[in-house]
């Protein structure tokens, strides 16, 4: 049987990283998951040998090397494909269960609502990245601008994360409309962090049992 391949999306500081290592924790002990299936957590960009290496020259602060919005879109695309063909598909075929910290929904949101990239450019290029898988679930893990900000202020911020406010509400109201016209799971992410992951626990069980 085919594995499960669950996302965790949201602007930074949303707590992405937090959930995933508690889903991972939990998921052997659950009742969804066959004792022969294994848990990947992965992430994006950087899921793949490659993806690590194109990782860190997407993210540089070296701003006077910054890659151009298009240069960008396409990186984070590669990205995506090299993760598709080498982890995701390898382990969905095999009935692994997959944890990815953001997918696809980021470019959407990042590049076509963050940096204006015409929406219908980057879903020909999912469709190409993705070569036919998708997630089962998606959950947006929601705060505001501002608490992302605020949750990030004893950090050195990596290139996007240095956009600042403006670039980071485009980004939040992308992910709200991407959302809702894919019938995401919106969790409030400023709730407490264990009834959070509670409540994600929970729709786990409705949705994949
Ligand atoms: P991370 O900090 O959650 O690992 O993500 C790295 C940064 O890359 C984050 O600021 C969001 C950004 N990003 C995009 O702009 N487009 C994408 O497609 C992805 C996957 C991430």
């Amino acid at each position: 049987m085919k594995g499960k391949f669950i996302v965790f999306e949201g602007i930074d500081g949303c707590g992405k990283t937090t959930q995933i290592n508690e889903i991972f924790k939990w998921l052997p002990e659950s009742s969804l998951i066959s004792s022969n299936s294994s848990i990947i957590k992965t992430r994006e960009p950087g899921g793949s040998a490659l993806g690590e290496k194109l990782r860190q020259l997407i993210l540089s602060n070296d701003i006077d090397n910054a890659p151009s919005s298009l240069t960008e879109l396409l990186l984070y695309s590669a990205d995506r494909t090299e993760h598709i063909s080498k982890i995701i598909s390898p382990a969905l075929k095999k009935g692994d269960w997959i944890l990815s910290d953001r997918f696809s929904g980021s470019t959407l949101a990042y590049q076509g609502y963050g940096r204006n990239i015409d929406i219908e450019i980057i879903k020909q290029l999912e469709v190409i990245a993705c070569q036919g898988e998708k997630p089962d679930i998606t959950f947006l893990l929601d705060i505001s601008p501002e608490e992302s900000i605020k949750r990030r202020k004893n950090q050195i911020p990596d290139r996007i994360e240095s956009e600042g406010i403006n670039f980071l509400r485009k980004v939040n109201l992308g992910f709200k409309k991407i959302a809702q016209d894919n019938n995401w799971i919106v969790l409030s992410a400023t709730n407490n962090q264990e009834n959070i992951t509670n409540t994600i626990k929970r729709i786990l069980i409705e949705k994949l049992s």
